[in-house]
C-alpha cells in the first residue's frame, strides 16, 4: 500500500553497507531521508550516491541521517562503492541497504511495475523525529534527483515544524515566509515581532522567523 504523508514510516531490519540496520532505532530522534536506487552499477545512481556523499555534511548540519537502498546484494554494493569513489571523487559515507528480498521496497511501495517491473524507482521519503513521513518524492529511473531540492524541502519542513508559517513558491532558506492562515492578525503580531505585511487577508508575509 502506498505511503501517505503523516503515516508512521514502516520500521524494518535490513542488511546495509554499515551493518544491520534497525530503522527506527537507527533514526533515533533525528530526521531521516530514505531514498531508493533501481540497481547497482548504473550510471545515474552512481552520480546520485556520489552527490549525496559529497554533501552529507549539509544533512548532518540539519540533524538529518541519510540512507540509500538498492535491491542488489551486499557483495554487489561493496564492489560498486569502489566505482562511486573513483568516478565521483567521494567515498560512500552513509549506509546503503541491500534489499535483495525487496522487503523494504515493498513496505515503502518503491516498486512501480508499470515503470520498472522488479526494480525500485527513485523514491525519497523524509521522516521526522516523530517517525512520521513528512514528504515523498518519486522520480523515474532516467531522471537523477536534485540534492538542492531535497535540502530545500528539508529546510521548509524543519522551519514549518517549529513556527506557524508556510513557505511560498521557490522559497529558499532566508527568504520571506507566509504567516499560517489559521493565525489571527493579533496572534500573528504576537508571534512575529519583525512584523508582517498583508497583501490579502489570506496572504500575509513575514521575514523568516529563525533568522
Ligand atoms: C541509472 O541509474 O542510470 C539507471 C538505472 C536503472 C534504469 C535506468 C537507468
Amino acid at each position: 500500500m502506498a505511503i501517505r504523508l503523516g503515516d508512521v514510516a514502516p520500521d524494518f531490519t535490513a542488511a546495509s553497507t554499515d551493518g544491520e540496520i534497525e530503522f527506527h532505532n537507527w533514526l533515533g530522534d533525528q530526521w531521516g531521508i530514505l531514498f531508493s536506487h533501481p540497481k547497482d552499477f548504473t550510471p545515474v545512481c552512481t552520480t546520485e550516491l556520489g552527490a549525496f556523499a559529497s554533501r552529507k555534511a549539509e544533512f548532518d548540519a540539519r540533524n538529518t541521517k541519510i540512507i540509500g537502498l538498492s535491491v542488489d546484494s551486499l557483495e554487489s554494493h561493496d564492489g560498486w562503492k569502489g566505482d562511486i569513489a573513483e568516478t565521483q571523487g567521494t567515498a560512500l559515507n552513509f549506509p546503503l541497504i541491500a534489499d535483495e528480498d525487496r522487503n523494504v521496497a515493498t513496505l515503502y511501495d518503491m516498486i512501480h511495475p508499470n515503470e520498472l517491473e522488479t526494480l525500485t524507482v527513485r523514491s525519497v521519503f523524509i521522516i521526522g523525529p516523530d517517525k512520521k513521513v513528512k514528504l515523498t518524492l518519486t522520480y523515474p529511473a532516467s531522471t537523477g534527483r536534485n540534492i538542492d531540492e531535497v535540502l530545500r524541502v528539508l529546510d521548509s519542513l524543519q522551519l514549518t515544524a517549529g513556527y506557524s508559517v508556510a513557505t511560498p513558491v521557490n522559497w529558499t532558506d532566508g527568504k520571506d515566509v507566509i504567516v499560517a492562515p489559521a493565525l489571527s492578525d493579533e496572534e500573528a503580531t504576537a508571534k512575529f515581532p519583525k512584523g508582517f505585511k498583508t497583501l490579502k487577508p489570506y496572504l500575509r508575509v513575514t521575514p523568516q522567523p529563525n533568522k
